[in-house]
Formats: C-alpha cells, sequence, structure tokens
C-alpha cells in the first residue's frame, strides 16, 4: 500500500467556500438537535455537518473542506477511511458479521499480532465495542486478581461513563453527579503531578516526583482501608487537558504498587495504538502495566476495543463473565488487525516521532511569542496548548481556549476544545507540510484572539 495514499485528497486544503458552520449544516444541525439532546460542547460550539471524510480531510455540507485536527476524537488516526481497514471491514461485512465469542480466523491473527507487539506477556485479552465497557471490565478483573475492592485514580482523569467508569473520573458539577451520592464507595482520587501546576514542589519551583509518591504512600496508608486492588491512570490524560506527567513518575508509581502488592491498570484508551510514537504510551518510561486497555485508534474508527492483563493473571478472566455480545466480531478483529498492520507497514511510529518533534519545536517557539500561551503539552501526536489570562498567575483563560477553537475552525480546522487548553490529535500520517497549515490557523486564531482582548 503507498503510504501516500491520503495525499491525493489534501492537496486542495483546506477549501471554504461558505463561511462555517453553513446555512445547510445550520438547518440539519437544527432537525437533529429537535430529536437528539446531550451533544459534546464541540458541537454546540460549533455546529457543522460532515458528510465525507478521506485521510487528513473532513468536507461538510455546504462545501466546506477542512484539515483534520481531531482524528474524530482520537480514533481515526490512520486517516478517515484508510483503504485497508475499510476493505478488510467489509470483506468481513459480507462473510461473517457475528459469531458471539466463538473464534474465527482473524480473531486468531489478532490475538497472535497484539501479543507480539506488546511487552512483558501482556497477552490475556478481551475484546469490546467501546472504551467504558474495556474500563468496567478491568475493574472487574482487578478486583478477581486481587481480591481487593479499593481503587485510586487521579484528579481530572477521564475512564468513560458508566457507573464505574465514573467513579475513577472527574465529576463536573452540576451534572447528573450533583443529584446522588457521587462515586462508589471504595473510589477515590489523588493530585495528578502536573508538571506546569504541581502540588508538590522542590526548592527549585519544579515538579517534586517524590512528594507525589510520599503522598500516595501515605494515603494508602490512611485513606483507604487496606484493599487497594489497582491505580486506575491515563498515561497522559486526554479530556483533562493532555497532561503530560514527569518522565519519572510511572516508573516510581510502578515500584510501590509491586512493594504494596497493588495492580497498575493503565487506561491507554485514547493513549494507545501510535498516539505518542510508541505502541503504549507506558513504553516510554519502560512501565509494563498489569492491566491494560485499548480503543479509539485501536480500530481507526471501527468500534474496538481491548482489555488486557499479564499472562500469570489470565485465570482471572475466566471468574468475571467477560464476553459480550458483539465484542471481538468478525469485522471489528479484521479493522483491529489491519490498523496494526498499517501502523507497522508506514512506519507511523516513526513518522509520529518525527513529524511530532517538529510539531513540538514550532509549539514552543509559539509559547515564546504569545503571552496568553502559559504551557505548552506534546508527546507524539498528543498535543495541548495551556491557555492563561497572566502567565504568573496562570489564571485559565476559558473564553480564549472558546474563541480560538472557533476562528481556526473558520480558517478550516477541525479539532477539539478543552476550556482553556487546546487539544489537537491530528491523525498519525500527517507530515511537516500539512502540521505547519494547521499549526499556521491556530497561531493566527491566538494572535486575534490577542487582540481582542488587548494583548497586543
Ligand atoms: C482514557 C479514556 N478511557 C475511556 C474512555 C471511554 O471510551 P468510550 O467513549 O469509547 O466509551 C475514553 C473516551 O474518551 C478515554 O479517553
Amino acid at each position: 500500500m503507498n503510504k501516500n495514499w491520503w495525499k491525493e485528497d489534501a492537496a486542495d486544503l483546506p477549501i471554504i467556500r461558505t463561511i462555517p458552520p453553513g446555512p445547510v449544516s445550520q438547518k440539519m444541525h437544527s432537525r437533529t438537535s429537535k430529536y437528539m439532546r446531550g451533544l459534546s460542547s464541540q458541537v454546540k460550539l460549533f455546529p457543522v455537518c460532515f458528510e465525507k471524510g478521506f485521510g487528513i480531510s473532513l468536507s461538510d455540507v455546504d462545501g466546506n473542506k477542512y484539515l483534520d485536527f481531531s482524528s474524530g476524537i482520537y480514533v481515526t488516526s490512520l486517516g478517515h477511511c484508510h483503504p485497508k481497514v475499510s476493505e478488510a471491514i467489509a470483506h468481513w461485512a459480507k462473510r461473517l458479521m457475528n459469531c458471539h465469542d466463538f473464534t474465527h480466523p482473524v480473531k486468531e491473527k489478532l490475538l497472535e499480532k497484539l501479543a507480539g507487539i506488546l511487552p512483558g506477556k501482556l497477552n490475556a485479552v478481551q475484546f469490546y465495542s467501546d472504551g467504558t465497557s474495556a474500563v468496567e471490565a478491568g475493574l472487574r478483573a482487578a478486583r478477581a486478581i486481587s481480591g481487593r475492592h479499593e481503587f485510586i485514580s487521579c484528579f481530572r482523569d477521564f475512564h468513560g461513563k458508566s457507573m464505574g467508569a465514573v467513579s475513577c473520573a472527574q465529576m463536573v458539577r452540576g451534572d447528573v453527579f450533583s443529584y446522588g451520592p457521587t462515586r462508589a464507595p471504595g473510589f477515590y482520587m489523588i493530585p495528578r503531578p502536573d508538571p506546569y501546576r504541581p502540588h508538590f514542589k522542590k526548592d527549585d519551583g519544579t515538579i517534586d516526583t517524590d512528594g507525589y509518591i510520599r503522598f500516595i504512600e501515605e494515603f494508602i496508608q490512611e485513606g483507604s482501608v487496606g484493599n487497594v486492588a489497582a491505580f486506575v491512570l491515563e498515561p497522559i490524560q486526554g479530556w483533562g487537558g493532555s497532561i503530560v506527567p514527569p518522565d519519572d513518575f510511572f516508573p516510581k508509581l510502578k515500584k510501590l504498587c509491586d512493594e504494596k502488592n497493588i495492580l497498575l491498570f493503565a487506561d491507554e484508551i485514547l493513549t494507545g495504538m501510535g498516539r505518542t510514537g510508541e505502541w503504549m504510551c507506558m513504553d516510554h518510561w519502560g512501565v509494563v502495566p498489569d492491566i491494560v486497555t485499548f480503543g479509539k485508534s485501536f480500530g481507526n474508527g471501527f468500534p474496538v476495543t481491548a482489555m488486557v492483563v499479564r499472562e500469570e493473571y489470565a485465570e482471572a478472566l475466566d471468574r468475571i463473565s467477560a464476553s459480550s455480545s458483539y465484542g471481538g466480531n468478525p469485522m471489528a478483529c479484521a479493522a483491529a488487525l489491519a490498523s496494526i498492520e498499517v501502523i507497522q507497514e508506514e512506519g507511523i511510529l516513526e513518522n509520529v516521532r518525527s513529524t511530532g518533534k517538529f510539531i513540538s519545536q514550532r509549539l514552543e517557539k509559539m509559547k515564546g511569542e504569545h503571552p496568553i500561551i502559559g504551557d505548552i503539552k506534546a508527546r507524539g501526536f498528543l498535543l495541548g496548548i495551556e491557555l492563561v489570562k497572566d502567565v504568573a498567575t496562570k489564571e485559565p483563560f476559558d473564553e480564549a481556549g472558546k474563541l480560538v477553537y472557533q476562528k481556526a475552525f473558520t480558517k478550516g480546522l477541525a479539532w477539539i476544545p478543552a476550556g482553556h487548553i487546546l487539544r489537537m490529535s491530528p491523525p498519525l500520517v500527517m507530515d511537516e507540510k500539512y502540521a505547519e497549515m494547521g499549526l499556521d490557523m491556530i497561531e493566527e486564531s491566538i494572535a486575534e484572539v490577542e487582540k481582542e482582548f488587548g494583548y497586543n
């Protein structure tokens, strides 16, 4: 497969024929929202209606064509409708769509492929159709493996929207969680090491990872009842704003976990399958988790997710009623297998590392030139720009975040906001030319917003 397949539809990017969201988009959006509620904030802020995606481009119903800086929501990481992935799904859609959890040829191949790319005997697997279900299964697995029931996660983590998953996630005030008990008993949250906003600092003001580890140790002693099954953590927080921990955090946390006989559950649904330039984000730190979940990029848009535990814990999966109606169906396995093969055949990890370096250098340069950029977050193609009212006080600048998002979208950039932290997750096939195009649109929008707020 020619690795430049996506370029044939990218040469004319971006095209803005009607100022978006255009009239046809608006009409469709208002008809849809008559029935469909619970839309995400990015849709409400920019109600555009897409009709086609190819590679790194997205087209709307008003004749506009956008550069994709979101990959859906970290999902279509190999580009929209990658021919190899689409053909693999179509093949099984015509041959065998579901056979519950009986095996089939493509499942066998996928399991062997997955075991081959994951480190440290992470090879006991169950498949699901959404990230939340995989996380729920991971929580059940942790209880079955450890015989314990308490879980610790971090402030501003996100792991899905079922009651178990939200129990280890940030809760937004004023929403459904205000109406009753907040989280299930035995679920606790602790501060997350964020180098830009550290709770524990060394004398020179930089983050003190050992301070966090000491706090966690004390928390296990004083805050739990001595029954902690697992730490459930995103290696890099996505929803929380692309927060990259210091490099020594996970190695030190794993050491503590091993000393205390506590499992480390890495939720790699957003970070896994190449987004940060490694198969798993944890590979950056040489840490092999006990439980790991994959989703989003795993099937490049086809709903397929996985929960994996170390071989030594495999038998626990037989005790948690792990299977589901759709998990591991032939189309899903074909999508995941083809996606992994594409990552290998097209040198995707290498591209993420080199183009990711180019992007982070450009972001650092932007930071030096814009008074409202407080911090840059970058690991591979998992990126964020933190906007602040004042670099000294670090006060979050939410109003600017929304405006920059809307302005860049109007210029032809499809992307994801998160309050004052602008999140970016371009397709992993993207090269420097198109990365620069997207960053230009963002930088122009930041400059316009600075002007409007009287910074320049
Ligand atoms: C880290 C993480 N875990 C779990 C989930 C839930 O996945 P899904 O939306 O597929 O249920 C998400 C979704 O954004 C996520 O980012």
